[in-house]
Protein backbone atom coordinates (compact mmCIF):
# COMPACT_ATOMS: atom_id res chain seq x y z
CA UNK A 1 0.00 0.00 0.00
CA UNK A 2 1.22 3.27 -1.21
CA UNK A 3 2.41 5.52 2.60
CA UNK A 4 0.10 8.84 2.33
CA UNK A 5 1.46 12.01 3.63
CA UNK A 6 2.79 11.84 6.95
CA UNK A 7 2.32 15.30 8.36
CA UNK A 8 -1.30 14.90 8.52
CA UNK A 9 -2.24 14.77 12.23
CA UNK A 10 -5.37 13.04 12.30
CA UNK A 11 -6.02 9.54 13.35
CA UNK A 12 -6.84 8.28 9.49
CA UNK A 13 -3.54 9.61 8.53
CA UNK A 14 -1.73 8.39 11.32
CA UNK A 15 -3.21 4.45 11.06
CA UNK A 16 -2.50 4.65 7.69
CA UNK A 17 1.38 6.12 7.59
CA UNK A 18 2.10 2.90 9.71
CA UNK A 19 3.99 0.18 7.38
CA UNK A 20 1.90 -2.76 9.53
CA UNK A 21 -1.49 -1.59 7.65
CA UNK A 22 -2.22 -2.41 4.58
CA UNK A 23 -5.55 -0.92 2.98
CA UNK A 24 -8.07 -3.91 4.08
CA UNK A 25 -7.12 -3.57 7.61
CA UNK A 26 -7.38 0.09 7.44
CA UNK A 27 -11.12 -0.45 5.74
CA UNK A 28 -11.84 -2.16 8.83
CA UNK A 29 -10.09 0.56 11.51
CA UNK A 30 -12.46 3.30 9.48
CA UNK A 31 -15.35 0.82 9.97
CA UNK A 32 -14.79 -0.09 13.41
CA UNK A 33 -14.62 4.09 14.36
CA UNK A 34 -17.84 4.22 12.45
CA UNK A 35 -19.75 1.13 14.33
CA UNK A 36 -18.43 1.77 17.50
CA UNK A 37 -19.30 5.31 17.97
CA UNK A 38 -23.13 5.27 16.27
CA UNK A 39 -25.19 3.00 18.58
CA UNK A 40 -23.11 3.72 21.62
CA UNK A 41 -23.72 7.58 21.58
CA UNK A 42 -27.46 7.34 20.35
CA UNK A 43 -28.33 5.15 23.54
CA UNK A 44 -27.01 7.04 25.83
CA UNK A 45 -28.63 9.94 24.53
CA UNK A 46 -31.82 7.98 24.75
CA UNK A 47 -31.68 6.95 28.05
CA UNK A 48 -30.11 10.49 29.39
CA UNK A 49 -32.91 12.31 28.05
CA UNK A 50 -35.41 9.73 29.44
CA UNK A 51 -33.69 10.06 32.95
CA UNK A 52 -33.84 13.57 32.92
CA UNK A 53 -37.45 14.15 32.02
CA UNK A 54 -38.21 12.46 35.50
CA UNK A 55 -35.80 14.93 37.19
CA UNK A 56 -36.60 18.41 36.84
CA UNK A 57 -34.42 19.74 39.19
CA UNK A 58 -30.80 18.14 37.31
CA UNK A 59 -32.75 19.68 33.84
CA UNK A 60 -32.80 22.84 35.93
CA UNK A 61 -29.30 22.84 36.80
CA UNK A 62 -28.24 21.83 33.31
CA UNK A 63 -29.81 24.56 32.14
CA UNK A 64 -28.60 27.06 34.59
CA UNK A 65 -24.94 25.94 33.57
CA UNK A 66 -25.84 26.76 29.86
CA UNK A 67 -27.22 30.09 30.94
CA UNK A 68 -24.00 31.16 33.36
CA UNK A 69 -21.66 29.61 30.48
CA UNK A 70 -23.76 32.36 28.03
CA UNK A 71 -23.55 34.94 30.20
CA UNK A 72 -19.75 34.53 30.82
CA UNK A 73 -18.58 34.18 27.05
CA UNK A 74 -20.84 36.94 26.18
CA UNK A 75 -22.48 34.52 23.37
CA UNK A 76 -26.22 33.40 22.32
CA UNK A 77 -26.69 31.21 19.64
CA UNK A 78 -23.91 29.91 18.44
CA UNK A 79 -22.96 26.12 18.79
CA UNK A 80 -20.52 25.52 21.74
CA UNK A 81 -16.59 25.29 20.94
CA UNK A 82 -14.26 22.66 23.18
CA UNK A 83 -13.11 25.49 26.02
CA UNK A 84 -17.21 25.64 26.67
CA UNK A 85 -18.21 21.93 26.36
CA UNK A 86 -14.92 21.35 29.03
CA UNK A 87 -16.96 23.79 31.48
CA UNK A 88 -19.70 22.09 31.52
CA UNK A 89 -18.93 20.09 34.36
CA UNK A 90 -22.97 19.45 35.52
CA UNK A 91 -23.84 18.35 31.95
CA UNK A 92 -20.87 15.72 32.34
CA UNK A 93 -21.52 14.39 35.24
CA UNK A 94 -25.30 14.62 34.10
CA UNK A 95 -24.39 12.66 31.18
CA UNK A 96 -21.99 10.22 32.89
CA UNK A 97 -24.39 9.03 35.67
CA UNK A 98 -26.89 8.20 33.04
CA UNK A 99 -24.49 5.98 31.60
CA UNK A 100 -23.58 4.15 34.68
CA UNK A 101 -27.77 3.37 35.04
CA UNK A 102 -28.00 2.66 31.29
CA UNK A 103 -24.74 1.74 29.72
CA UNK A 104 -24.82 1.71 26.11
CA UNK A 105 -22.35 -1.67 25.91
CA UNK A 106 -24.20 -3.30 29.13
CA UNK A 107 -22.20 -6.89 29.14
CA UNK A 108 -18.98 -6.85 27.44
CA UNK A 109 -17.01 -10.80 26.40
CA UNK A 110 -13.25 -10.92 25.97
CA UNK A 111 -11.47 -13.85 24.64
CA UNK A 112 -8.13 -14.60 26.77
CA UNK A 113 -4.67 -14.52 24.61
CA UNK A 114 -2.81 -16.20 26.90
CA UNK A 115 -3.38 -18.32 30.28
CA UNK A 116 -3.27 -15.59 32.99
CA UNK A 117 -4.23 -15.07 36.68
CA UNK A 118 -6.27 -12.64 38.13
CA UNK A 119 -5.61 -10.49 40.81
CA UNK A 120 -7.60 -12.39 43.16
CA UNK A 121 -5.70 -15.49 42.33
CA UNK A 122 -8.26 -16.52 39.70
CA UNK A 123 -6.95 -18.76 36.50
CA UNK A 124 -7.93 -17.84 32.93
CA UNK A 125 -6.66 -20.19 30.42
CA UNK A 126 -5.74 -19.33 26.96
CA UNK A 127 -9.11 -19.13 24.48
CA UNK A 128 -11.39 -18.81 27.54
CA UNK A 129 -14.27 -16.53 27.34
CA UNK A 130 -14.27 -13.70 30.43
CA UNK A 131 -17.24 -11.28 30.76
CA UNK A 132 -17.84 -8.39 32.81
CA UNK A 133 -21.63 -6.94 33.19
CA UNK A 134 -20.97 -3.13 33.59
CA UNK A 135 -25.00 -2.37 33.79
CA UNK A 136 -25.07 -4.88 36.96
CA UNK A 137 -21.60 -3.23 38.22
CA UNK A 138 -23.57 0.18 37.83
CA UNK A 139 -26.04 -0.91 40.43
CA UNK A 140 -24.16 -2.60 42.96
CA UNK A 141 -24.45 -1.07 46.60
CA UNK A 142 -20.53 -2.40 47.05
CA UNK A 143 -19.47 -0.32 44.21
CA UNK A 144 -21.74 2.83 44.17
CA UNK A 145 -22.97 2.72 47.72
CA UNK A 146 -26.84 2.37 48.99
CA UNK A 147 -27.55 5.35 46.97
CA UNK A 148 -26.73 3.09 43.83
CA UNK A 149 -29.58 3.08 41.78
CA UNK A 150 -30.93 6.91 41.87
CA UNK A 151 -29.63 9.00 39.62
CA UNK A 152 -27.58 11.41 40.87
CA UNK A 153 -24.81 13.36 38.60
CA UNK A 154 -23.76 15.25 41.96
CA UNK A 155 -21.89 12.25 43.01
CA UNK A 156 -19.02 12.77 39.88
CA UNK A 157 -18.71 16.79 41.14
CA UNK A 158 -16.38 17.63 43.51
CA UNK A 159 -16.60 21.61 44.19
CA UNK A 160 -18.68 21.68 40.73
CA UNK A 161 -16.22 19.97 39.19
CA UNK A 162 -16.24 16.94 37.59
CA UNK A 163 -14.34 13.79 39.31
CA UNK A 164 -13.67 11.04 37.41
CA UNK A 165 -13.47 7.62 38.64
CA UNK A 166 -11.65 4.87 37.66
CA UNK A 167 -12.14 2.38 34.44
CA UNK A 168 -12.17 -0.49 36.40
CA UNK A 169 -15.20 0.75 38.82
CA UNK A 170 -16.92 2.34 36.00
CA UNK A 171 -16.52 0.32 32.83
CA UNK A 172 -18.45 1.92 30.72
CA UNK A 173 -15.91 2.70 27.75
CA UNK A 174 -13.70 -0.31 29.09
CA UNK A 175 -10.73 -0.46 30.53
CA UNK A 176 -7.35 -1.45 29.95
CA UNK A 177 -5.31 -1.19 26.80
CA UNK A 178 -8.38 -2.17 24.51
CA UNK A 179 -10.53 0.47 26.62
CA UNK A 180 -12.62 2.67 23.95
CA UNK A 181 -10.23 5.18 21.54
CA UNK A 182 -13.54 7.08 20.89
CA UNK A 183 -14.56 8.40 24.74
CA UNK A 184 -13.25 11.70 24.19
CA UNK A 185 -14.83 11.80 20.89
CA UNK A 186 -18.13 10.60 22.31
CA UNK A 187 -18.56 13.29 24.58
CA UNK A 188 -17.83 15.99 21.85
CA UNK A 189 -21.04 14.78 20.00
CA UNK A 190 -23.20 14.22 23.61
CA UNK A 191 -22.84 17.17 25.02
CA UNK A 192 -23.14 20.14 22.57
CA UNK A 193 -26.70 18.15 21.15
CA UNK A 194 -27.64 17.49 24.91
CA UNK A 195 -26.90 21.82 25.52
CA UNK A 196 -28.49 22.89 22.09
CA UNK A 197 -31.88 20.53 23.15
CA UNK A 198 -31.98 22.16 26.81
CA UNK A 199 -31.01 25.51 25.78
CA UNK A 200 -34.52 25.48 23.70
CA UNK A 201 -36.76 23.18 25.12
CA UNK A 202 -38.33 22.30 28.12
CA UNK A 203 -38.06 18.22 28.56
CA UNK A 204 -41.75 16.53 29.43
CA UNK A 205 -42.51 12.89 29.36
CA UNK A 206 -45.85 12.10 27.07
CA UNK A 207 -46.54 8.58 28.03
CA UNK A 208 -45.35 7.74 31.67
CA UNK A 209 -43.25 4.74 32.30
CA UNK A 210 -45.59 2.25 34.55
CA UNK A 211 -43.11 0.24 35.35
CA UNK A 212 -44.26 -2.67 32.99
CA UNK A 213 -40.87 -3.67 31.75
CA UNK A 214 -42.05 -5.45 28.98
CA UNK A 215 -44.12 -2.36 27.75
CA UNK A 216 -40.93 -0.06 27.84
CA UNK A 217 -39.47 -2.80 25.22
CA UNK A 218 -42.17 -2.73 22.93
CA UNK A 219 -43.40 0.45 23.00
CA UNK A 220 -41.29 3.96 22.91
CA UNK A 221 -41.20 5.87 25.44
CA UNK A 222 -42.70 9.53 24.06
CA UNK A 223 -40.58 12.60 24.90
CA UNK A 224 -41.97 16.26 24.37
CA UNK A 225 -39.30 19.08 23.90
CA UNK A 226 -41.49 22.06 24.08
CA UNK A 227 -40.01 25.10 22.90
CA UNK A 228 -38.62 27.43 25.77
CA UNK A 229 -39.72 30.31 23.10
CA UNK A 230 -43.00 29.86 22.16
CA UNK A 231 -45.00 27.69 23.99
CA UNK A 232 -47.79 26.57 21.72
CA UNK A 233 -45.29 25.16 19.19
CA UNK A 234 -44.21 21.90 19.83
CA UNK A 235 -41.52 19.69 18.68
CA UNK A 236 -42.35 15.70 19.85
CA UNK A 237 -39.50 13.05 19.97
CA UNK A 238 -40.69 9.81 20.41
CA UNK A 239 -37.64 8.34 21.85
CA UNK A 240 -37.17 4.33 22.21
CA UNK A 241 -34.93 2.56 24.35
CA UNK A 242 -33.02 1.05 21.38
CA UNK A 243 -31.57 4.32 20.75
CA UNK A 244 -33.74 5.89 17.69
CA UNK A 245 -35.08 9.18 17.85
CA UNK A 246 -38.60 9.70 15.83
CA UNK A 247 -39.14 13.24 15.10
CA UNK A 248 -42.64 13.63 14.17
C1 LIG B 1 -21.15 6.68 24.71
C2 LIG B 1 -20.41 6.28 23.72
C3 LIG B 1 -19.46 5.10 23.73
C4 LIG B 1 -19.37 4.05 24.60
C5 LIG B 1 -20.20 3.78 25.84
C6 LIG B 1 -18.30 3.20 24.13
C7 LIG B 1 -17.89 2.04 24.75
C8 LIG B 1 -16.89 1.23 24.28
C9 LIG B 1 -16.51 -0.06 24.86
C10 LIG B 1 -17.15 -0.70 26.08
C11 LIG B 1 -15.50 -0.55 24.13
C12 LIG B 1 -14.77 -1.89 24.33
C13 LIG B 1 -15.43 -2.92 23.45
C14 LIG B 1 -14.73 -4.24 23.46
O1 LIG B 1 -14.41 -4.76 24.49
O2 LIG B 1 -14.49 -4.75 22.39
C15 LIG B 1 -15.21 0.39 23.06
C16 LIG B 1 -14.24 0.23 22.10
C17 LIG B 1 -14.01 1.11 21.07
N1 LIG B 1 -14.65 2.31 20.85
FE1 LIG B 1 -16.12 3.09 21.97
N2 LIG B 1 -17.77 3.76 22.99
C18 LIG B 1 -18.45 4.91 22.72
C19 LIG B 1 -18.23 5.78 21.65
C20 LIG B 1 -17.24 5.65 20.71
C21 LIG B 1 -16.97 6.60 19.65
C22 LIG B 1 -17.75 7.89 19.41
C23 LIG B 1 -15.93 6.09 18.94
C24 LIG B 1 -15.22 6.65 17.71
C25 LIG B 1 -15.70 7.52 16.92
C26 LIG B 1 -15.53 4.85 19.55
C27 LIG B 1 -14.50 4.06 19.12
C28 LIG B 1 -14.12 2.87 19.71
C29 LIG B 1 -13.09 1.99 19.16
C30 LIG B 1 -12.26 2.25 17.91
C31 LIG B 1 -13.00 0.90 20.04
C32 LIG B 1 -12.07 -0.32 19.90
C33 LIG B 1 -10.84 -0.10 20.75
C34 LIG B 1 -9.93 -1.33 20.71
O3 LIG B 1 -10.41 -2.45 20.55
O4 LIG B 1 -8.72 -1.15 20.88
N3 LIG B 1 -16.34 4.63 20.64
N4 LIG B 1 -16.06 1.47 23.19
Amino acid sequence: MENPSNNKSDLISHIASSDQHTMENLVDAVTNFMVAGRETTSTAMTWFFWLVSTRPDVEENILQEIRSLRNSTETSNEMFGYDELREMNYLHASITEAMRLYPPVAIDTLSCKEDDTLPDGTVVKKGWLVSYHTYAMGRMEDIWGRDCSEYKPERWLENGVFKPESPFKYPVFHAGPRKCLGKEMAYVQMKPIAAFLFERYKLEVVMEDDGDFLALELYPILLKFVSQAYDNRLSILGVEPQGRILDN
